[in-house]
């Protein structure tokens, strides 16, 4: 059976239907695989995966990376190290079952601290709050083709800063040592316009916005320009807003997107499994005209 998609939005994302994911065959997840890397963001409704299910599944993309080390250090369900759980929900002892919480997680692209990211993100939502906790998604290869002039100008050739220190609830990562220097931070360097490996698209690549610093720039400079990019980036024209629902599994293309989530009412439950494709190369710049 071929697999259905249908846009999700201008900018980014595909809704793929026709397919149970743990019993999709050989030609549905090379058209997966495709949907994913040319719409940057794919989702598919009503699934029923277990833990092996949605192993089996993460591992048709690539190798998995394990968890990062979050807040709480690496959040695994028991005897599944390589499923990682979000989730704002407490044990029988008190101790929090996942990472996040229930706050808002500011845009990032997961991991960009390292000097190859994952090249993929996968989310499965186990339990939805009734409000709130909603994922947003923003297409960094519109955001490229759209940048205004004196903005491309005044980032060619230039590498970018992303920060190793915070997470993206804002929470500093276990081991790490408060700093709030984007030059002394531990953290990776990458090109701020990269070659997508598989399109070969010029795409924005912004990380993370905290300690987030522009090579050759002083750092009240590199701060303005940063807020224009940004600004830029995740405006309503690249962006677009995941309601969730029990059985939805998304998963993204780490290269060619950012995301960030909405606080909800920590008093809800919210649950989420998780997995994550290895990165198989450096971003490298794209190349300047
Ligand atoms: C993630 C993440 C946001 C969410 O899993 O990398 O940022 O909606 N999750 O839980
Ligand atoms: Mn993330």
């Amino acid at each position: 059976m071929p697999i259905l998609t249908s846009p999700l939005s201008a900018a980014l994302g595909l809704e793929v239907s026709g397919v149970d994911l743990a019993r999709a065959s050989g030609d549905q997840l090379d058209a997966i695989h495709r949907a994913w890397e040319q719409s940057g963001l794919i989702i598919f409704r009503g699934q029923r995966l277990t833990n092996e299910e949605l192993l089996a599944f993460s591992r048709r993309f690539g190798e998995l990376d394990p968890p990062p080390v979050q807040e709480n250090g690496r959040m695994s369900p028991a005897g599944y190290p390589d499923i990682y759980v979000v989730s704002n929900v407490r044990d029988e002892k008190g101790e929090p079952i996942g990472a996040l919480g229930a706050g808002e997680a500011v845009w990032h692209t997961d991991m960009s601290y390292l000097e190859t990211p994952p090249d993929a993100s996968i989310l499965y939502a186990l339990e939805i709050p009734p409000h709130g906790g909603n994922t947003w998604f923003c297409g960094m290869q519109a955001a490229c083709a759209a940048l205004p002039a004196d903005l491309r100008a005044a980032i060619a050739g230039r590498r970018i800063k992303h920060d190793g220190t915070y997470n993206s609830g804002g929470y500093l990562r276990q081991g790490v040592t408060p700093d709030d220097d984007p030059q002394r931070a531990p953290g990776a360097w990458h090109p701020a316009i990269c070659r997508h490996p598989a399109t070969g698209a010029a795409v924005l690549f912004l990380g993370r916005r905290r300690n987030s610093f522009i090579e050759g720039l002083d750092r009240a400079a590199s701060e303005a320009l940063l807020d224009r990019l940004w600004a830029h980036a995740t405006g309503p024209d690249f962006t677009y807003e995941h309601r969730w629902q029990v059985g939805d599994l998304v998963m993204w293309d780490n290269r060619a997107t950012m995301h960030r989530r909405d606080p909800f009412d920590p008093a809800a439950r919210r649950v989420m499994h998780r997995t994550q494709i290895r990165g198989t190369r450096h971003p490298v710049a794209f190349p300047a005209a």
